[in-house]
Order: structure tokens, then sequence, then C-alpha cells
């Protein structure tokens, strides 16, 4: 492939330990590069400005999701038949019977319970005033909210928790966590199966309904235990990374804690602030479709795309001050849910945690005080192994 200099980056490995662990420096790099720029260790263009994510996002037709969303061809070819790896129309069918599953008066049936999950985890975590924000909040909360709402048996908790971090770090190149994570991928399909052929799905959740819409003749029944494996891979790590940067920032800016305590109706502005500024998924790729000129650079077809959402919600192009954690900004149009035909089915059930959370939290907590956080290493979402968190209580 011949690509200008001037748009190509030879050096950069956005999977090396030093970029995943703090990719802000690169990005910015990559984005005062250009609106295209090609790296050469992964033979992929990388989209690092909100214009250009956007652009790619909101045209299906040049920048496909059809091979897969993923960096090798391994994986892309795993990932046939799933939504996330499909483009219009069979996305469509997908699609509708997703949508059907989490519209949100659905989620009206689950939004009692969720908020008491949350008072009464948070309650608990209060009353000992110093724990892991990681493992005891940011982990536990959306797993006991998940399974209930997908359906799956209580057996299933520790399971799903390890498959979390696999299946993003399978989205990446061929690197030593792309290489760890496979195996969980095999142990994960073989327990949803055997979780729907036991007919162990709970009556009225959200995975059940699934095979009721095969039923009815909506979907082929072999699409099922594939949208159930996409709600539990899309729905669990994301808000875990989500939820585990809740502590870090507010002990970081204790004044926007206050202000978000003082009113709560900022709440929902909050959450589209750490969206924005923690991008809980990175990236995901496209196929280039058809030959094609994003600003000036030529993207020849057949090429691959990565879409750094985590990049375009700080570009200072789109953004005034993008790396300062402000709550009172209107940051709703981040890109952190992506846009377009495949913008995330499960934002509701994301939106629905995280605000009982800080609901919960703003009620209990007055001040928290966080120690070292140990940074997460993974190929695709970011966030935290562990945060010692001390709180004062409201
Ligand atoms: C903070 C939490 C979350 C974030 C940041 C997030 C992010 C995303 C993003 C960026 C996409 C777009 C993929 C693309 O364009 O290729 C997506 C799609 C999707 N998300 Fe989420 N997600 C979150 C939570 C959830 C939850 C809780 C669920 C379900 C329980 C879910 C289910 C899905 C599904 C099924 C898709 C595929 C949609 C499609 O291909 O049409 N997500 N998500």
């Amino acid at each position: 492939m011949s690509v200008s200099d001037k748009n190509s980056m030879k050096s950069i490995d956005l999977f090396s330990e030093e970029v995943l662990a703090d990719p802000y420096p690169t990005y910015r790099r990559l984005r005062d590069t250009g609106p295209a720029v090609y790296l050469e260790r992964i033979d992929a263009w990388a989209l690092a400005r909100d214009a250009s994510v956007r652009a790619a996002l909101t045209d299906w037709e040049t920048f496909s999701s059809a091979d897969g969303i993923a960096l090798t061809d391994g994986v892309n070819q795993a990932l046939k038949g799933m939504i996330l790896a499909s483009d219009p129309p069979e996305h469509d069918r997908l699609r509708a019977v997703m949508n059907e599953r989490l519209a949100p008066r659905v989620l009206d049936d689950f939004r009692a319970n969720v908020r008491r999950q949350a008072d009464t985890m948070v309650r608990a975590l209060v009353g000992r005033r110093s724990f892991d924000a990681v493992e005891e909040l940011a982990k536990a909360f959306p797993v006991a909210v998940l399974l209930d709402l997908i359906g799956l048996p209580d057996d299933g908790r520790d399971k799903v928790l390890a498959w979390a971090d696999g299946t993003f770090n399978a989205f990446g190149p061929d690197n030593e966590l792309f290489r760890a994570s496979l195996a969980s991928q095999q142990d994960k399909m073989e327990y949803l199966e055997s979780v729907v052929a036991s007919d162990r799905l709970t009556p009225g959740s959200i995975g059940r309904g699934i095979y009721e819409a095969a039923d009815r003749g909506e979907i082929d029944r072999a699409s099922c235990v594939n949208l159930l494996a996409a709600l539990v891979d899309a729905g669990l790590d994301t808000t875990i990374n989500a939820m585990s940067t809740i502590a870090l920032l507010f002990s970081t800016y204790p004044d926007q804690w206050q202000r978000l305590r003082a009113d709560r109706s900022r709440i929902p502005a909050a959450f589209n602030e750490i969206l924005r500024l923690e991008s809980p998924v990175q990236w995901f790729a496209r196929g280039v479709t058809t030959d094609y000129e994003m600003d000036g650079v030529k993207l020849p077809a057949g090429a691959r795309v990565l879409l750094l959402f985590g990049s375009a919600n700080r570009d200072e192009r789109a953004w005034s001050d993008p790396d300062t954690f402000d709550i009172d900004r209107d940051a709703s149009r981040h890109l952190a849910f992506g846009r377009g035909v495949h913008v995330c089915a499960g934002q509701g059930i994301a939106r629905l945690e995280a605000h009982a959370l800080l609901a919960a939290l703003a009620e209990h907590v007055a001040r928290f005080e966080t120690g070292e956080p140990q940074r997460r290493l993974n190929n695709t979402v970011r966030g935290l192994t562990r945060l010692p968190t001390s709180i004062e209580p409201a």
C-alpha cells in the first residue's frame, strides 16, 4: 500500500503497554497528523478526530461492519452473524429483536429493582468506610443487574466476570493480551448453550424474550445464542469500566462531587461527561468498501480503519478544554456509545445502572478519597483493576 509519509506512522504501537496505560498523548499526535493516519505496524488506518469518526459511523455503506469490527481475520471470521459484525439488511433484523427487548418500557419493569440494588450495595460499602471500588462496586453492581436482566442463573456470576476481559482483548491485534483471551471465548459459548439447552433462562427476562422471538419466526434460532453472547459481551465490561472511573474522577475533582450532590439533576450530564473523558470502549474497526477521500486523505477500498472513540471524545477541534472533567458541560454528543446504525443498543441499561449508582452514592457519600489506581491493560476497553477507596459518609 503506498501512503504519503505525511499521513503514515511507522513507529506508533497503539497496543503497547505504555500506550494502553495512557493513550492520550498518542491520540493527540494522531489527530494532529491528519484526518486519517496509516499505522504501518497493524496495516490499518486510525481515525482519531471527532469529525472523522463521526463521518465513518454514519456511513455504513462505505465503512462496513460485515467483515467484522476486530483487527485479526480469525476473530472477524468468528464474529460473522453477530449483530456487531453485520450491515443492513441483515443487521436490521437482529437489531429489531434487540431494540424490542431493550425498549424503555421493558426497562421500566427493572428500574425500581436496579435502584434498590444500587442503594443496598452503596449502603453496605458506606458502612465499611473503605473498599476496593473496582471489585466491590464497579464489578459487583453491573454483574448483579445484567444477570437478572438477561435471565442467567446466579451460578454464572464468576464465569461472566472471567469472560469479560477476554472478549475485548480478542478484538485487538495478535499480541499477548489477544492470545490469552481466546480460551475464554470458547468457554462462554459452551456455557450459554448449556443454559439454553437446560431451559434455565428466567421467564420474563430479556434472554428468554430473544428465544421467544425465534419461536415467532422473527429471527433464526441459530442467531439466538449470538444475541445472548452480544448482551453479555457488550453489556458487562463496558459498564464495569465506566463505573470503575466514577470514584477516581470524583476523588480527583472533589468540587465536581459537591456540585453533583448539590444538584442531582446533573446526574445524566455527569454520566455523559464520564463517558466522554474516559470512554470505556476506545475503538472498534470497520472495513472500507470503496476508495474514499477523507478530508483530503485517500483511503483505499479494502483498508481497515480504527474508529478511535476515546480520541474523538478528547478532540480539541470539537471540545473546549477536552482533558478537563466538567459535569456542567453538555457532553451528550460524545461518541462513547457510537452513532449510526450500530449505536449502542444497551445505552438505556447503561444509563439506568449508572444513574441509579450515582444517585445512591450522592445520597450516602460526602467525599471520596482514593489510593493508587491500578490501570487495566486491555486491547479495546479502558478501565481499572484496583482502586483502594475510602469515603466520608453523608
Ligand atoms: C457504558 C457502557 C457502554 C458503552 C460505552 C457501550 C459502547 C458501545 C459502542 C461504542 C457500540 C457501537 C459499536 C459499533 O459501532 O460497532 C455499542 C454497541 C452495542 N452495545 Fe453497548 N455500550 C455500553 C453498554 C451496553 C450495555 C449495558 C448493553 C446491553 C446489555 C450493550 C449492548 C450493545 C449491543 C447489543 C451493541 C451492538 C449494536 C449493533 O451492532 O447494532 N451495551 N456499545
